[in-house]
């Protein structure tokens, strides 16, 4: 398995660019599935999940046309199986995506179960409840979701989320564009990436509103044609690269960005003390050489701060000045970064959800192992800041949701290299 060797100490300062969001591109490619014509979704991020995902649409039949940007042509019409197989979705749990717009579109599916993870049990009840609340008729046996439409097609349904889930809100709003009549979607995600996959289904002709707030109305509509649509930027990449220059006191400018859709992020960041301009797609930090300051923080679901950048936090609390209290509430176990971080010589004791982090003046270089996808990264970024080299293995997880890290951190001067393995 491939390792990342960082060698820390050096002071980021540069300009890069921001991948299409990972979170958007996924429900988004599963969302093609409802078109009745060829459809084109650029800006897709170079990713492992992504190739998944493309992978997943081959096995049922359907041959994605990739050009040399890697904007897909796909084209639901030559879809040849409704199944999709445990060997790919246990490697992707996001492919629970293609569950609604499958039932939708073609009336039936099956699904494998996607497993838990390394951050929680991740189960998918709200999705199953969702699309009963609509007429299908599911049954889990053998580790596989059996779905099928009734008689006439899904029907349109009043739905409340008893969690904010965003898959969940993803899935049902994608079976709700091809349902009979009205849907209403009660305490659903805010997430930036659910906006961006409405307005996606609205170019393909659909009718949903309210994206972005916590209720969603979708009118069914007969069908989905041809659309050419650009993912929007990946709003956790461009603050893990903010946090990367917080923590080794440089300078970054992420361009191709949205600095909207990151406000709690950016407000913790100056709060740290570092200096940020913005402008329509670009952000720049600035922590003129200083040391960041502690902070604390609850993550809860958009607008508030994201889970997704917890673990970025607790590197940055791991060597600033002072104590920083970190909260995580929407999953039972991800703090694995912390176990990690601790062979480094991190200070951070965690009581249930809450990680108390007391900055040290340095970390110390060690072999490392990264668990999941965002705890990959936050020890990159410890890495970035500790005194001597670091060894990362595992790093098939940072692959998933982090197009070319080492040549991104090598542009703005991290000293870093991946060797095979
Ligand atoms: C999405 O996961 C993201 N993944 C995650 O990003 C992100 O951490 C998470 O949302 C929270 O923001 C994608 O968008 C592909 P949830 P998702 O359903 O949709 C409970 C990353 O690092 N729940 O919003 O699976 C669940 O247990 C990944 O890029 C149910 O109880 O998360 C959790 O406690 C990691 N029943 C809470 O809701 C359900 O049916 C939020 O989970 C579904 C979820």
């Amino acid at each position: 398995m491939d390792k990342l060797i960082i060698t820390g100490g050096a002071r980021l300062d540069g300009e890069i660019r921001i991948s299409g969001a990972k979170n958007a591109a996924l429900p988004i490619l599963a969302a093609t599935l409802l078109a009745d014509g060829p459809v084109t979704v650029g800006n897709l991020p170079h990713l492992h999940d992504i190739t998944t995902m493309i992978e997943l649409f081959g096995r049922m039949g359907i041959e994605p046309v990739i050009d040399e940007k890697l904007a897909v042509e796909i084209d639901p019409r030559t879809i040849k199986t409704l199944v999709a197989p445990y060997e790919l979705v246990k490697t992707m749990r996001a492919s629970i995506l293609v569950l609604g717009p499958m039932v939708a579109r073609f009336g039936e599916a099956e699904v494998a179960l996607p497993g838990g993870c390394a951050i929680g049990s991740r189960p998918v009840d709200l999705h199953i409840r969702g699309l009963e609340a609509m007429g299908a008729k599911i049954e889990v046996e053998g580790g596989y979701i059996k779905a099928k439409a009734p008689e006439g097609g899904l029907r349109g349904a009043h739905f409340f989320f008893d969690t904010v889930s965003v898959t969940g809100t993803e899935n049902i709003m994608m079976a709700a564009a091809l349902a009979k009549g009205r849907s209403v979607l009660q305490n659903a995600a805010r997430e930036p990436e659910v906006v961006d996959l409405a307005n996606f289904i609205n170019a393909m002709g659909g009718n949903v509103q309210g994206a972005g707030t916590d209720t969603i109305v979708i009118d069914g509509v007969e069908r989905l044609g041809s659309a050419n649509y650009r993912v929007m930027p990946d709003r956790i990449e461009t603050g893990t690269y903010l946090v990367a220059a917080a923590v080794t006191g440089g300078r970054v400018k992420v361009k191709d960005t949205d600095p909207t859709i990151l406000e709690a992020v950016l407000e913790k960041l100056k709060e740290a003390g570092a200096d940020i301009n913005t402008g329509d797609d670009w952000i720049e930090l600035d922590m003129h050489g200083k040391r960041p300051k502690a902070v604390n923080l609850r993550t809860a679901p958009y607008p508030a701060f994201p889970t997704d950048m917890q673990a970025q936090f607790i590197s940055l609390n791991a060597i600033a000045e002072g104590t920083g209290a970190v909260i995580e509430t929407i999953f039972e176990n991800r703090f694995m970064h912390v176990y990690e971080m601790h062979r480094m010589g991190a200070q951070i004791q965690v009581e249930g959800n809450t990680a108390i982090v007391t900055g040290v003046k340095a970390l110390k270089g060690a072999p490392v192992m990264a668990t999941d996808l965002r705890a990959s990264a936050s020890l990159v970024l410890s890495a970035l800041v500790a005194e001597g080299d670091t060894l990362i293995d595992r790093i098939y997880h940072i692959d998933r949701g982090y197009e070319c890290i080492e040549e991104k951190l090598q542009m703005l001067g991290a000293k870093i290299r991946r060797v095979p393995g």
